[in-house]
């Protein structure tokens, strides 16, 4: 592939200067001795501080080396891009400022620790609640959801999940839901989550009269399907929640809601995630198709982050499937709420094939019973038909997740699409060799 001309460059030159941090990704034009040290000028001429460089074999252009740097705020970075553009034949510009920026792709975590940078971007809640939240007038459980929020944006990729001694109060709440939800699995939840829940039960601590541990749930997850849990302290924007997903991470809360209102909260809480979501990520397909969602995510523009996000919301929040002539439900707004549960199953909500691009753009009501329900076939037939959606987000490269090293790669040249296509032979080979054996 060729490597000299302006066609490679991928963004093009910010309109005005970015306020947060910037990623770079460039290949410099000439492989002479010093092209970092030339590059590293210009950002210094430019009062650009860098936070974090990295250089590496490039992945487009054998024999070549290409750099990521990371910008802190500040200085002109419009000037240094502008500069950079006539030295380099990759340039990649990775912002969150991206709006500002013609070009630039939106920012996403490309390790699993880059997570720890929007760990206290909390859109709502966290310690502060609105004047209309159940527990607004409790000075106590408003001091205890502090100290909620302070442990989950203190929490770093790598360490222990935090450990939580649960009132003998929070006990008694979680104990009503769990009495209440767990009657009605066995006959509206469906197959995959029943077959998960007694594991949960018999590994995790799952009981009426206790809370599991994050960690114990996490790392049962991560045997069954590699997904893992990480502390959050509210609601993340819908871009950063499903980047999360790409790497198999949920973000789950680890407070619970007020006990004045055991059966009704206006935020997940810990019942919501624990029994809602966690036994479904036990399921391989229902996890890829969790991971689909975010992969697909990655780098999208914003409407199609929206596009998403009502994908996500009508298929893990609020998803059912049909299993042996059967309505069940699988989506983790209703598993964790007795009355919608029930309405779900009824005769009463409209129900119409999960199909993403008309899904993606149906309206929904957050405080209420959705009066529209989206019916999948199956896990596997869902994350094909949003595999295809995703074919239809414009973005100028492909993503795939490296679960041995826990990052993003991007495809988007063809020697790494070649390599890719060898991994897949390989694994495809070693598929034929086992089927020969055993057949
Ligand atoms: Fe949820």
């Amino acid at each position: 592939m060729g490597r000299d001309t302006q066609a490679d460059h991928v963004a093009a030159v910010p309109r005005q200067g970015v306020s947060e941090n910037a990623c770079l990704i460039f290949s410099p034009k000439e492989e002479e001795v010093g092209a970092l040290a030339k590059v590293l000028k210009i950002f210094e001429s430019n009062g650009v501080n860098l936070l974090h460089i990295e250089s590496r074999s490039s992945v487009r252009f054998a024999g070549q080396y290409e750099f990521m740097v990371e910008c802190a705020p500040g200085g002109n970075l419009a000037a240094a891009i502008e500069k950079l553009q006539s030295i380099t034949s990759y340039l990649q510009i990775i912002t969150r400022n991206h709006k500002d920026n013609a070009g630039a792709v939106p920012w996403f975590p490309r390790r699993i620790r880059d997570l720890d940078k929007f760990a206290n971007q909390i859109l709502s809640y966290g310690s502060e609640l609105d004047a209309d939240h159940p527990g607004f007038t409790d000075p106590v459980y408003r001091d205890r959801r502090k100290y909620f929020a302070d442990i989950a944006i203190n929490y770093r990729h790598g360490q222990p999940l935090p450990h939580v001694d649960y009132t003998e109060e929070e006990v008694d709440t979680w104990g009503k839901v769990y009495r209440q939800l767990t009657e009605l699995f066995p006959s509206h939840a469906c197959r995959e989550f029943n077959h998960a829940f007694p594991l949960l039960v018999e590994n995790c601590g799952f009981r009426e009269d206790n809370i599991p541990q994050l960690q114990d749930v996490s790392n049962f997850l991560r045997d069954c399907t590699g997904f893992t849990l990480r502390p959050v302290a509210g609601l993340l924007s819908s871009r950063d929640f499903l980047a999360g997903l790409a790497f198999r991470v949920f973000h789950s809360t680890q407070y619970i809601r007020h006990p004045s209102t055991p059966y009704y909260t206006p935020e997940p809480d810990v019942c919501h995630e624990l029994l809602g979501h966690v036994p479904l990520f036990a399921d391989p397909a229902f996890a890829r198709f969790s991971q689909e969602i975010g992969l697909a995510s990655l780098g999208a523009p914003d409407d199609y982050i929206e596009k998403l996000a009502t994908c996500y919301w009508f298929t893990v929040e609020f998803g059912l499937c049909r299993q042996e002539g059967q309505l069940k439900a699988y989506g983790a707004g209703l598993l964790s709420s007795f009355g919608e549960l029930q309405y779900s199953l009824s005769d009463k909500p409209e129900l119409r094939p999960f199909d993403p691009a008309k899904t993606a753009l149906q309206k929904y009501p957050i405080t209420e019973y959705q009066p529209v329900y989206y019916v999948a076939e199956s896990f596997e037939d869902a994350k094909e038909k949003l595999s295809k959606f995703a074919q239809t987000i414009p973005r100028p490269f492909g993503v795939r997740y490296n679960a041995y090293t826990q990052s993003i790669e991007l495809l988007d040249s063809a020697p790494q699409i070649e390599r890719l296509c060898r991994e897949v032979g390989h694994e495809l080979r070693s598929a034929c060799e086992a089927m020969r054996r055993v057949c």
